[in-house]
């Protein structure tokens, strides 16, 4: 469904990603591993069109997206839950709920989205009128979930969900993107917990300095001995 050929982007003078090929079929579940600095926001944000590749191509179902803005790659469907959760603090779950919708076709069917989502985060349900900002971290990342579900997505991409979450939070917010998964939707899930990234996704691929080094399927990946080491613990 989406593919990267190739694919570099820096900014300015440093290099973000170089050379980099990846593909997420349809209703596939892919993870984007690797240390700090290794270039995974990046390769998410050039699919959403926030960073421009300086080479190489995106494809949307052998569509060219890789110069298209954001609000049109999003108007296609590619949801980008970004870093650090992100939800408007002075907002209430609702209206946070709304802007998620924010595109044509996303928005005649708003009203039923939301309720959908309120179906998967019953939290989000009992707290809607609740300002953004004076939620839980956990429920404010929730919150951001739900808005880029708001969009209908075919592609849900999700950066770092569990990133400063209690593990009970994490174990929630993991069974919630398993159930997302479940319903259709593709996803691109980048995470520093590897080894829970490697049960809900099917395939991963491993980033360092930029370069995708790895890739293969969750098993494959969690008995390798380099990867054990580097992201393992083991
Ligand atoms: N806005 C920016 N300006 C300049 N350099 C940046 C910017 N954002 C990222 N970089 C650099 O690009 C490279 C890749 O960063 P990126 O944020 O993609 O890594 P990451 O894998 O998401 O790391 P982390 O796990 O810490 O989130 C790093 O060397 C980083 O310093
Ligand atoms: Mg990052």
């Amino acid at each position: 469904m989406i593919e990267l050929s190739g694919v570099s982007a820096r900014y300015g003078a440093v290099p973000a990603i170089a050379d980099v090929t990846i593909t997420v079929g349809k209703g596939e579940a892919v993870g984007l591993l690797g240390a700090n600095g290794a270039g995974k926001s990046s390769t998410l944000r050039v699919i959403s069109g926030l960073l421009r590749p300086t080479s190489g191509s995106v494809k949307l179902e052998a569509e060219d997206i890789s110069s298209l803005p954001p609000h049109k790659v999003a108007a296609l469907g590619i949801a980008h839950v970004p870093e650090g959760r992100r939800v408007f603090p002075e907002m209430t779950v609702e209206e946070n709920l709304e802007i998620g919708a924010y595109v044509p076709a996303a928005k005649v069917d708003r009203r039923r989205t939301m309720e959908l989502v309120y179906n998967i985060f019953p939290r989000l349900a009992d707290r809607r009128m609740q300002l953004a900002g004076t939620m839980s971290g956990g429920e404010q990342q929730m919150l951001a979930v739900g808005r880029g579900l708001m969009l209908k997505p075919r592609l849900l991409m999700l950066d770092e969900p569990s990133l400063g979450l209690a593990p009970v939070m994490c174990d929630v917010l993991f069974e919630k993107i398993r159930e997302i998964h479940a319903m259709g939707t593709s996803i691109l899930l980048v995470e520093q917990n590897v080894s829970r990234a490697l049960t809900l996704v099917q395939r991963a691929y491993v980033l360092e300095s930029g370069r995708v080094i790895m890739h293969g399927e969750s098993k494959e990946l969690a008995t390798d001995k380099r990867v054990q080491a580097a992201y393992l613990g083991l």
